[in-house]
């Protein structure tokens, strides 16, 4: 098999289910050897003998993503089975429960937080050193979401992790560019998955978060509209297809819903109407032509 993913080495978290598992698919198609990492043991167990049986070499490891000891165990066993990793897809993420400001418990604030935004770093933090070390250049796919590039009412936790993830990818890709290693943020709008069922993997110290996802009637309403917005989103097949696609164009943001475009231009042009405002300031106007400094 010749593309530039063959013979290459990915660990996907959250690799045994949605657009984890239709990833480690397609990646495993196009001749990868494929590493599934997932809190959901029955769940990983299955998704391996689907991969064995579609003659994908795979190797499967429990894995929650708040444990960087989980992660660090997760890439020493696949240094020993493969070797090199070349590819990390910072999959594994959790819907939340959606509510009101008032209503969203800081304690789901900080499950959202701990396992979409530092699942992420952790998994950067174990896999890419590695990466920059071996010096054959890599992909690191951070799964962010179109509620990444604009708030979402009554989500605001899974929003802000979200941009977060967005965030990261920017400043890592800047960074890791001399390693040739590529970053982007796949930033999906709906996607036909068990998202909306995220509770499923609620790990027991977040316990409280269950009072929110079983607290009422406005709760419940918000389960189910996010039910129905997911079963209304794109096949995991297709989103999967769509991201060796613009992998293979160099994009830094993976868009799969082109539909969205009106919106976040809507966006973008509040912001440069923001700045717009500000170089008419008396206040700040000298700032203007400024030379801008970075690190
Ligand atoms: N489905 C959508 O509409 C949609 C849209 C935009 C972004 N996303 C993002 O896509 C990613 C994948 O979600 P999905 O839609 O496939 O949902 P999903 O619930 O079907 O799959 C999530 C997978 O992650 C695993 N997981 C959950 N918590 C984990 C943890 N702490 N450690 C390790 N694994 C864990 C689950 O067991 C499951 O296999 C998430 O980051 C999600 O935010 C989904």
């Amino acid at each position: 098999m010749s593309n530039e993913f063959a013979g290459k080495t990915a660990i996907i978290s959250g690799g045994a289910g949605g657009i984890g598992f239709a990833l480690a698919e397609e990646f495993g198609q196009l001749g990868m050897n494929i590493v599934i990492a997932d809190i959901d043991q029955s769940q990983l167990a299955e998704a391996e003998q689907k991969l064995q049986d579609a003659n994908v070499q795979v190797l499967a490891c429990p894995l929650d993503v708040t444990n960087f000891q989980q992660w660090q165990d997760t890439v020493a066993a696949t240094q020993a089975k493969f070797g090199d990793i070349h590819m990390l897809v910072n999959n594994a993420g959790v819907g939340g429960v959606p509510g009101s400001i008032e209503d969203t418990k800081l304690e789901t604030w900080k499950w959202v937080m701990d396992v979409n935004v530092m699942g992420v770093v952790n998994g950067t933090q174990a896999v890419g050193p590695s990466m920059k070390r071996h010096g054959q250049g890599g992909w690191i796919i951070n799964v962010a979401s179109m509620a990444g590039m604009n708030g979402v009412p009554y989500s605001g936790a899974y929003a802000a992790s979200k941009a977060a993830v967005v965030s990261m990818s920017e400043s890592w890709a800047a960074e890791l560019k001399k390693y040739n290693i590529a970053v982007s943020a796949l930033c999906p709008a709906f996607v036909q998955t068990r998202i909306h069922e995220s509770l499923r993997n609620l790990q027991p110290e977040y316990k409280e978060v269950k009072e929110q996802g079983t607290g009422g009637k406005r709760s419940a309403n918000g389960v189910n509209k996010a039910k129905d917005l997911v079963e209304s989103g794109i096949p995991t097949s297709v989103l999967a297809k769509r991201v060796v696609e613009a992998l293979q164009s160099g994009q830094a943001y993976i868009f799969t819903h082109p539909n969205f475009r009106a919106p976040i231009a809507y966006r973008s042009s509040l912001l440069d109407a923001a700045f717009a405002d500000a170089e008419n300031s008396p206040i700040v106007s000298h700032l203007k032509d400024d030379e801008i400094k970075m690190l």
